[in-house]
């Protein structure tokens, strides 16, 4: 099964991206370029025409750009309170970079698995993004991060930025769940 194809972003396609998701700004130029197309591929293999349209999971309208953005503001708002308040090896074994690239692309197969539903049963959520972030050339920690975030994944490495990516994705996901009268993760 062809789940999608590495494309480059065209100038419209990286606009939206940019303008929905501004928080790629943050990266360094290489690493920004990397990561709108590999947005893109994403997007192009849904199947879905607006970039906004995209969901957060087929059981909700909520758009998925919205959770990447909570995700990724959450992350780093706990990523500031550990390096105001703990000075110690817990905190610096986080690379920022890394961090934000992971918190950004957590979900970069959810297009594909949402919006596609004959993958559905094709591939587990975290292991196709992860496959992606490979082939976009990502650090083979944020392939670690993308492969392992999710709470059903059976690997759960206990460092300090999958536990900041993990209580931020799913600090975004419950509000989401909760919000379409579902169960949270947090019960
Ligand atoms: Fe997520």
């Amino acid at each position: 099964m062809m789940f999608y194809r590495k494309l480059e972003a065209d100038k419209e396609g990286r606009e939206t991206i940019l303008t929905l998701l501004p928080v790629i700004r943050g990266l360094e130029e290489e690493l920004q370029k990397k990561t709108v197309d590999i947005v893109f591929s994403a997007w192009k293999a849904s199947g879905v025409g607006k970039f906004e349209d995209l969901r957060f999971s087929r059981h909700t309208e909520y758009p998925l750009y919205l959770h990447i953005l909570e995700t990724v503001e959450t992350g780093m708002m706990l990523l500031e309170y550990a390096k105001e308040h703990w000075k110690d090896e817990w905190t610096e074994s986080i690379d920022e970079s890394i961090l934000l690239q992971a918190l950004i692309l957590h979900d970069i197969d959810k297009p594909i698995i949402v919006h596609r539903p004959e993958t559905e049963n094709g591939i587990a959520h975290g292991v196709l993004g992860a496959m992606m972030a490979r082939d976009f050339g990502f650090d083979e920690r944020v392939i670690s991060l993308i492969a392992c975030h999710s709470p059903k994944s059976p690997v759960r490495p206990g460092n300090a930025m999958m536990q900041i990516l993990s209580y931020a994705d799913l600090f975004s996901a419950d509000h989401i769940l909760l919000l379409d009268s579902r169960k949270g993760f947090f019960q």
